[in-house]
């Protein structure tokens, strides 16, 4: 029986290639005159700033390229002093999940007072934000269609999350062919990102009949698609089909959160620096093989749309036939298994534990989840040899 749901996209969505070619016309319609343009140094390289900047003649415009992977309290600060020497009546962000973030930040922090530190939570803020362009460059975040924004506090190795339907971009030009320059072993973090968003959100507690229809497609498409992208990254059938996975788990977990995986990965990112793709795909089985005793039936969903064959088995046999869907998955595009190569220990497994518990995205859990569970969870995950705290 279909529950009572609620389903929200506040984002006008252009998808397709070319997308990107729709800026002017934004641009113009709009009547903004001075633009800042969000991104980082990896995709200055690549040219496509450059293609972006020649659609804005006669447009005043700064850039600022500074964007870490993690970002960080001061890329906010820093973006928004550049925003205020231009004088930006839009922020134009073309960039990964990492410079879309710093851009939602930014335009809360152009019509709110203070630092990003001070609004940690959902609707913390007063004003309405300075309206955003958001052009994806990897297919993974889906930090485009977005309420939330993620940022590390460096001060104290912490993640926190900012979220509000207002923080979503105005418009998303989201274009497959802006990914064909993502290196693989970048496709293949983003990518699994992409799956855990859509794996997350299909058990969320949350999820509701339109975001479970969003979550299976995403499934279906990035299960078939990753390999491919990975491995001929100028497949544009692959990089389209990956765009559109990632978009289409992005709506999902939009309305639903996450789970237990993304909460136990941003303290492992904010202390130690893993990328947040890799910390997902390592943390994920464990969370999966945690979760599948309590929605066996969902699990076997996922199995059944990631291709497993599942003819005569148990249901319990079909749910963990998705845990080894997605180990399968991991290892054919080199995600390592555990964290030892990060030299993660266990020295600071009781602060991320404390820091994961706060995460909202426990609450949404399918399976019920104590202190002593995200303990064990860690433990599983960090692998080599295990150094207990002192
Ligand atoms: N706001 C949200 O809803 C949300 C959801 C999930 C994750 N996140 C956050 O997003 C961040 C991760 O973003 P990400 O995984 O997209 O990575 P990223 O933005 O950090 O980019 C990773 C690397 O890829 C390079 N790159 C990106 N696109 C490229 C391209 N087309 N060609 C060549 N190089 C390219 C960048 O230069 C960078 O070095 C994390 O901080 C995470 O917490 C936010
Ligand atoms: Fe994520």
């Amino acid at each position: 029986m279909n529950q009572l749901g609620f389903f929200k996209n506040p984002t006008q969505i252009t998808y397709g290639i070319g997308a990107t070619k729709q800026l002017r016309d934004i641009l113009d319609r709009e009547g903004f005159k001075n633009v800042l343009i969000i991104t980082d140094a990896g995709i200055m390289k690549t040219g496509l700033i450059d293609q972006l900047t020649r659609q804005l003649d006669n447009i005043n415009y700064g850039i600022f390229d500074d964007t870490k992977p993690n970002p960080t309290v001061t890329n906010c600060n820093d973006a928004l002093k550049l925003l205020r020497e231009v004088q930006a009546d839009v922020v134009v962000v073309m960039g990964g999940g990492s410079s879309i973030d710093v851009a939602k930040a930014v335009c809360l922090l152009a019509t709110n007072e203070g630092s990003i530190v001070g609004y940690e939570g959902i609707d913390t803020f007063a004003n309405d934000l300075l309206p955003l362009v958001a052009i994806p460059t990897t297919a993974g975040t889906a930090s485009e269609v977005t309420n939330f924004t993620v940022i590390t506090d460096e001060e104290r190795q912490y993640k926190l999350t900012v979220g509000g339907v207002r923080l979503a971009p105005k418009y998303a030009l989201v274009d497959p062919a802006v990914t064909i320059s993502l290196p693989a072993h970048i496709t293949a973090a983003t990518g699994l990102d992409a799956l855990v968003h859509a794996l997350e959100s299909y058990t969320s507690k949350m999820a509701n009949p339109i975001s479970k229809a969003l979550a299976r497609e995403a499934i279906r498409k990035i299960s078939a698609n990753l390999r491919q992208a990975v491995f001929s990254g100028d497949n544009i059938v692959a990089r389209d089909n990956m765009m559109m996975g990632s978009l289409l788990a992005g709506l999902a977990f939009n309305n639903t959160r996450l789970g237990n995986c993304h909460a136990l990965s941003h303290p492992v990112s904010a202390i130690y620096g893993v990328p947040h793709g890799i910390a997902n795909s390592i943390l994920i089985p464990h969370v999966m093989e945690f979760n599948a005793l309590a929605v066996p039936e969902l699990f076997s969903d996922i199995a059944e749309d990631m291709g497993e064959n599942l003819e005569g088995l148990t249901l319990m046999e079909k749910a963990y036939a998705a845990v080894e869907a997605v180990k399968k998955l991991s290892k054919d595009i080199n995600i390592p298994t555990d964290f030892s190569q990060y030299k993660v220990d266990g020295s600071q497994i009781d602060r991320m534990t404390r820091d994961a518990m706060l995460s909202g995205n426990i609450a949404v859990n399918p399976r019920k989840t104590s202190y002593e569970d995200v303990v064990e969870l860690y433990k599983k995950s960090i692998g080599g040899v295990f150094v207990e705290a002192l």
